[in-house]
Parts: C-alpha cells; sequence; structure tokens
C-alpha cells in the first residue's frame, strides 16, 4: 500500500502548485497523474495570467475583483473572488522568483496586455505559451523538492472510511494493477470536461475524472450549467486562438467586412466578456453574416514583427490547421467549448463536504467564476487555489494525523473492473462517447431552450444506461486505453449530466447560460448555486446554496 501525507490527483498547473505549497510546508505530498505532469493540458493555455500588479495607475485587486464579480454576471462568490484578487501579485512574484519566464516591458517591468471584460490591462504573459512556461517552472520546484510523481496512474475512485477522505484507488497504467494510495489528505485538481463535447480547444486527457470520481463519492457539483464557448477556436479542429490576439489589437470580422462587436458592445468590442463575444459570433453567423459557418479574426495591421514576437504559436497553430497565415490574411474562426465554470462545490480553501478531500483548479468550483469566467483567471485560480487548498491540506493533516485505510473501496473498483473486462459483447465506449458528444453540442450549446435541454436530458440518461453494459474489447493489461478511455466516458456522462440538468432547471438568461426561452436574468429567483447531487437515475437539485455577497450588488452588465 502506497502512503503519503497527501496525495494530490492531477499533475497540471493546479495540482503542481498545490504539491508545492504542501512539500514547502514540509508535508510527504505526491502527486498522481494519468500523464507525465508537463503534457497536462495546462499547457495549452495561451494568453496569460492576470494580476494587479499596479502598472496601470487604476489598477488594484479591487477594481480587478470588480471586473470577476461583473464578468461573472454577480453569480461568482464575492470573498472568494476577492481572496484570488488579493493573493494574485503575490503570487505572480512567487512564480517570478522561481525563474518563470514572464515577458516584459523595456522598462524591465512583466508586461500586461489587456484581456477581455477587464478594467485594466492586467494580463501577464509569456508571449503565447504562459501556461506552457508556468508548467515547466512548477516542474522544476517538484524536482527541487524531490515530490513523488506516480506517472500514468488512473485514480478510479475516492476512499472514505466514516465519512472521511483517506485516499484513493488508482490503475497503475505500466501494469494494470488497481493500488490503494493512502493519505491524510487528497486533493482533486484533474483539470476540465471539455470532452463531452464533440470540438473543444480542450486537450484528449480533460475527462471530467475528478468531478466524476467526487460525484460518486457523494459530492455536489456546483454550476454546471455555465459552460464556457470561447470566442476564437479554429473550425478545423477545435484548437484555440488565444484571446491575447484581440488583447494585441485583432479585430473580428464578418462577412460584410464589418467590426461587429461594437454592434453589442460599444465600449468594448472585441474585448467584452467571452459570453457576449461568443453571442455575438454566433447571432452574426445564424443571421447570415458568417463565412462558411464562421466569422474571421484579422490580426493583419499588428504587423509582422508584433505576431511574431507576441503571438508566435498562434500564427503557427493556424498556419498547420487551415494554410493561413495570420501575417497576410485573416482566421476564419468560430465559438468553441473551453472551460466550464462548474465543478466540485468547495469553499474558499478549496474543502470539500468531506473531510480530508479538496479540490482546485478547473474541476473545483470555489466559485470565482460564476456565470462567466474572465480570460486570463484560470491560471490565476490554478496558482492561487492549488495553494490555498495545499495550506489548508497540510494542517488538517498535522491536526488529524495519517488516514485510517481500508482495503474496501480497492475490493470494490476490482470487482467493478473485472466485470466490465468480462463481458465480451455489448457496445464500446467510442460509439457512447460520440452519441454523448453529438446531443451535447447540439442542445447544450451557446444558446438553449427547454426543448433542447429535454432532449439533451433524455440523451445524456440513455448513454448513462448504455455505459452500463459497455464491451471493452482489450483484454490485456499494460496500457489498456481501452478500459481507460472507457472510465474517462464514464466521468464525462457523470458531467454532463449536472450541465443539461443544471441548464434546464435555471429558467433565466446569466453569463454562459443563454436561454432563449427565458432571455432574461432573474435575480429574485437566481441569486443561487446549483447543486447536483448524484442519484442511481435523475440528479437531485439543491438550491440552498446562495451567492456571497461582499462590496457589490447587482447592476445591468454592459460592456
Ligand atoms: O485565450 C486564451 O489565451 C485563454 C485564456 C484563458 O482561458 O484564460
Amino acid at each position: 500500500m502506497i502512503k503519503h501525507d497527501v496525495v494530490v490527483i492531477g499533475g497540471g498547473l493546479a495540482g503542481m502548485r498545490a504539491a508545492v505549497e504542501a512539500a514547502e510546508r514540509g508535508a510527504d505530498v505526491a502527486i498522481v497523474s494519468k500523464l507525465h505532469p508537463v503534457r497536462s493540458h495546462s499547457g495549452a493555455a495561451q494568453g496569460g495570467i492576470n494580476a494587479a500588479l499596479g502598472n496601470a495607475a487604476d489598477d488594484t485587486p479591487e477594481s480587478h475583483a470588480f471586473d470577476c464579480v461583473k464578468g461573472s454576471d454577480y453569480l461568482g462568490d464575492q470573498d472568494a473572488i476577492e481572496a484570488m484578487c488579493d493573493d494574485a501579485a503575490r503570487q505572480i512574484i512567487w512564480l517570478e522568483h522561481r525563474g518563470c519566464i514572464f515577458s516584459r516591458r523595456p522598462d524591465g517591468r512583466l508586461a500586461q496586455r489587456p484581456f477581455g471584460g477587464a478594467g485594466s490591462p492586467r494580463t501577464c504573459y509569456s508571449a503565447d505559451v504562459t501556461g506552457l512556461v508556468i508548467l515547466h517552472t512548477l516542474w522544476e520546484q517538484l524536482e527541487r523538492f524531490g515530490v513523488k510523481v506516480y506517472e500514468e496512474y488512473f485514480c478510479t475512485a475516492l476512499c472514505v472510511e466514516h465519512g472521511i477522505g483517506t485516499g484513493v484507488v488508482a490503475l497503475n497504467m505500466r501494469t494494470g494493477e488497481l493500488e490503494l494510495i493512502t493519505a491524510g489528505a487528497t486533493i482533486f485538481a484533474t483539470g476540465g470536461a471539455g470532452r463531452m463535447y464533440a470540438k473543444t480547444t480542450n486537450g484528449y486527457a480533460s475527462t471530467a475524472d475528478g468531478l466524476g470520481i467526487a460525484f460518486r463519492a457523494g459530492l455536489p457539483i456546483m454550476d454546471m450549467e455555465f459552460v464556457q464557448f470561447h470566442p476564437t477556436s479554429l473550425k478545423e479542429n477545435g484548437v484555440l486562438l488565444s484571446e491575447a490576439a484581440r488583447g494585441e489589437g485583432a479585430y473580428l470580422l464578418n462577412s460584410e467586412g464589418d467590426r461587429f462587436m461594437f454592434k453589442y458592445a460599444p465600449e468594448k468590442g472585441e474585448l467584452a466578456s467571452r459570453d457576449v463575444v461568443s453571442r455575438a459570433e454566433w447571432t452574426e453567423i445564424m443571421q447570415g453574416r458568417g463565412i462558411d459557418g464562421c466569422v474571421l479574426l484579422d490580426l493583419r495591421h499588428l504587423g509582422r514583427e508584433k505576431i511574431l514576437e507576441r503571438l508566435p504559436q498562434i500564427r503557427e497553430l493556424a498556419l498547420d490547421a487551415t494554410g493561413k497565415d495570420a501575417i497576410k490574411e485573416p482566421i476564419p474562426i468560430l465559438p468553441g467549448m473551453h472551460y466550464t465554470m462548474g465543478g466540485i462545490e468547495t469553499d474558499i480553501w478549496g474543502k470539500t463536504r468531506i473531510d480530508g478531500v479538496y479540490a482546485a483548479g478547473e474541476t473545483a468550483c470555489v466559485s470565482v467564476h460564476g456565470a462567466n469566467r474572465l480570460g486570463g483567471n484560470s491560471l490565476l485560480e490554478t496558482i492561487v487555489y492549488g495553494s490555498r487548498a495545499a495550506q489548508h491540506a497540510v494542517d488538517y493533516v498535522k491536526s488529524n494525523g495519517a488516514a485510517k485505510p481500508s482495503e474496501r473501496t480497492l475490493k470494490a473498483e476490482q470487482e467493478r473492473i473485472d466485470e466490465m473486462l468480462a463481458r465480451q459483447e455489448g457496445e464500446r465506449a467510442p460509439q457512447i462517447r460520440k452519441r454523448l458528444n453529438a446531443t451535447m453540442s447540439e442542445n447544450a450549446f451557446i444558446f438553449r431552450d427547454e426543448a433542447q435541454l429535454r432532449k439533451a436530458c433524455d440523451d445524456v440518461k440513455e448513454v448513462r444506461e448504455a455505459i452500463k453494459h459497455v464491451t471493452v474489447m482489450d483484454k490485456s493489461k499494460t496500457f489498456n486505453t481501452d478500459l481507460v478511455g472507457t472510465m474517462e466516458t464514464e466521468f464525462l456522462i457523470e458531467a454532463a449530466q449536472c450541465v443539461v440538468h443544471g441548464a434546464l432547471a435555471r429558467t433565466e438568461s446569466r453569463g454562459a447560460q443563454a436561454r432563449t426561452d427565458y432571455p432574461k436574468r432573474d435575480d429574485e429567483k437566481w441569486l443561487v448555486h446549483t447543486l447536483v447531487w448524484r442519484t442511481d437515475g435523475d440528479p437531485r437539485l439543491d438550491y440552498s446554496r446562495k451567492v456571497v455577497f461582499t462590496k457589490w450588488q447587482p447592476e445591468v452588465r454592459k460592456y
């Protein structure tokens, strides 16, 4: 049996930041990850990380917090938002002192670019490869502290004994054996759920693993109906072209050559918040002003030098996928599934309702993003809340001591997986996932209505039933990706169930939830979080958690 003080599930930015914090505080900490940490999806984060550094005179943690509250369409918990914005500058300096190479201004200060919905340019960046640069910085810190990494371990279940988290069960993908990993505290940092959709900016590994595990273990999932569609993804493959392009001054054009965003957001234009820009693009396309189902991202006026210095990756990504060189011609783009604002419900220390169990990063819902996340805040959340979850977890282990494990969950998981592998006939997971992807893309997209969401709920119910009889064709032990992919599909179905039921029940439009049948925000009824609890049938929804207000009352949201 493997034993540590703290185990972190997931090796992306939230996971590595949590592990480094725990190690700095003297804990025996390990990471359990299905990927090598530097291959985590955080490495695909391009545009930057927000912090009010005071470079712009009127930029303060308070103005940053206000932008987040407004961006969240007043659904974000203001205590959590303030905690994040207050800690942002300290975390940037922490990263910088550990060797993170941020882009700089000619005077030597850290460079910051404007991002959508922000009152000041406050997005720190490393050209357009910010996530990758931070990921490598944190990897070096893991090495420095000698943090043990269980790489290519796929986590299947959380162990809970007498209401206390005692670790996880994980499949060692090299040997095909299930192993019990016990810990005084467990932190989930498994990233997003983008692969619920047919096209997404998310990597193949973004399969809601932690979220699915927590849901099955009886934890509520919060605010999953709020799915972010990033305004600029490539039609060909769904790959992200960073908001940094618009931050540096790129235009969005329709088929008539108009910079249409000023019709929808007279002040901010292309730099309105993402929900606003994606809806505007989709409206243009639906009203016949698109070009082959896209609009155009035009960078040409930025000039070759600026594009090559600040946006080299997106030029290459567009060139590879479309054959178009952004220096010379506009790039066709459309909104693409990018981020889930919701996740495992936590408090402002990343603590869940099970003692000894925490969550941080995209898999968690703290909630700092509410109904719509501002660009540059996801990296910030991973760093701030990865660190905060670890601080609490280490204190918890110090006062509660080692876990008192049992092999109960290991045995149950072994039986479940043996049964799955023994089945000789039945549908295979990729076919089931295809149906899930189709209904999510069709019925839980930018604009939704009751009929679509009812259809999505029925379809998710059908795939949830189908996966119970799934067949895994590959019966072998070593790197059985058929088995792992099947379990990933199970997790995606759990996540999708939370999205569609939450979206159907919320009869209003707020942030990324745009109901064509309920086009207005309803503050009387809906300033509450959606908590989704798992049952064997349809999930149970609960609205007992109210939004936390500290300084800002809801206002009409305009950009
Ligand atoms: O557009 C981007 O670079 C993405 C940033 C983010 O999602 O925060």
